[in-house]
């Protein structure tokens, strides 16, 4: 797995001299694993063809706003910029970072930018008094404090003839940056998640079922704080319309505790995880005997006999790697704290995260949630009530940190 795997990135090229070494940058994202997308301004083809990067990233490069006057077709500015992990400027001229200060969008490059929602990152190129001009100093700091990282150029000889800071960073070195700076942008990259989330709803008939009233939003606001930190997630879930667009999320509907263990055991054999999450309100019991079709009011039973569902959580553990770290989760009705414990144990969870639904706000179908984090009898963390997304990054806080921590396994990413 190259450094950059997976990353997709729009490597945007502008007129500088600099721009003949965007060839070596390209093959260096390329081997490193990423997918590149050349994004030319016109200046810059003055100085590169478009046919040495196209051949090179191994797509296309777009320079023009429209594709083809006559046919009415254009380059989509904004499809463009959603794809990217990130849009790298490499190099960028003074011309284009005054553009994006004040966000004209006279050029596809601008206008890729403008609708960007990734992160942006620059490498700016120039000879020594444009860099130190006011102006470009300006532009940096007012780019720098709208989040864009700017890889400093190099001091040293410049195409101009003098000599000073200016000269587009080397390649590998733009290439290392940018593999450290997602790094931080995205510290669980490589590892993997297994979430099991929402109810399970158990067949009375095909139509009637015994189900329960987890909304599922707890597990989707973790899987989606895990991904966002770059681990790729597992996420089962039972029925629950919360949405969980992410492309880290890899998701399964299913609808019986049944089947959300085979699908649960499936994504374990296939990809060993790195930390498992049983959010999960798996129906304990199903009717013993559901009817084929839907039953007449006058066929149904007057009483229903049930059979216990598996242990999905407990099953998981045990089919772990010793190093996964192993969290579920226990609904209580008061405090809860003493079968909490019990779960710790008998689930071999490393921690469970307790919620009441005695507590005000907390619980199922609640948009906030209130939980203690029961590590052991010796370390119970308690925390105030939060909105779900909030209770996701604390927990995603004490994953992050027990699994950079760790000794690492085959199983971890490489650096
Ligand atoms: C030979 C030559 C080299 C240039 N090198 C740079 C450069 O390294 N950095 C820069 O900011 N501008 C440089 N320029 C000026 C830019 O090409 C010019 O500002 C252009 O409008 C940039 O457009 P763009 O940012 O849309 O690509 C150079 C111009 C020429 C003719």
């Amino acid at each position: 797995m190259g450094s950059l795997s997976g990353r997709r990135i729009v490597l945007g090229v502008t007129g500088s001299i600099a721009a003949y070494k965007s060839a070596h940058l390209v093959r260096e994202l390329v081997k490193a694993g990423a997918a590149v997308r050349v994004v030319m301004t016109p200046g810059a083809k003055e100085f590169i063809t478009p046919l040495t990067l196209g051949t090179l990233s191994g797509h296309p490069v777009h320079s023009e706003l429209t594709d083809d006057r006559d046919a009415g077709t254009w380059t989509d500015h904004v499809e463009l910029g959603l794809w990217g992990d990130a849009v790298l400027v490499a190099p960028v001229t003074a011309h284009t970072m005054a553009g994006m200060v004040e966000g004209r969008g006279d050029n596809l490059l601008l206008t890729v930018l403008l609708s960007a929602k990734c992160p942006v990152v620059i490498a700016p190129a120039m000879d020594r008094d444009m860099f130190t001009h006011p102006a470009t100093s300006d532009n940096l700091k007012t780019l720098r404090n709208r989040g864009v990282h700017v890889i400093d150029p190099d001091t040293g000889e410049l195409a101009s003839g003098l000599s000073g800071k200016g000269r587009m960073a080397e390649p590998e070195r733009i290439r290392k940056e940018l593999t450290a700076w997602f790094k931080s942008q995205a510290p669980l990259m490589g590892y993997h998640a297994l979430i099991t989330s929402g109810p399970t709803f158990e067949p009375i008939d095909a139509v009637r079922f015994i189900g329960n009233r987890s909304s599922g939003q707890q597990g989707a606001a973790i899987a989606l704080e895990l991904a966002r930190r770059g681990m790729t997630v597992d996420f089962i879930s039972g029925p629950s319309s919360i949405p969980t667009d992410h492309p880290g999320v890899r998701r399964v509907d299913v609808g019986t505790a049944l089947e959300m263990k085979a699908a649960a055991e499936s994504a374990l054999r296939l990809t060993p995880p790195d930390a498992i999450i049983g959010t999960a309100a798996v129906a304990d019991v199903r009717p013993a005997h559901p009817i084929e079709g839907k039953a007449q009011k006058s066929d149904l039973p007057a009483s229903l006999d049930f059979v216990a569902n598996p242990d999905i959580l407990a099953s998981l553990n045990a089919a772990a790697p010793g190093a996964c770290f192993k969290v579920g989760f226990a609904l209580a009705h008061g405090d809860g704290k003493e079968a909490a414990l019990r779960k710790l144990t008998e689930k071999g969870c490393d921690m469970v995260v307790l919620n009441s639904i005695t507590d005000k706000g907390a619980g199922f179908g609640h948009t906030t949630n209130r939980v203690d984090f029961v590590h052991g009898p010796q370390r119970i963390d308690s925390f105030e009530l939060k909105t779900k997304e909030a209770v996701a990054t604390d927990l995603a806080e004490v994953v992050q940190k027990q699994l950079l921590q760790r000794t690492p396994t085959s199983n971890s990413p490489e650096d």
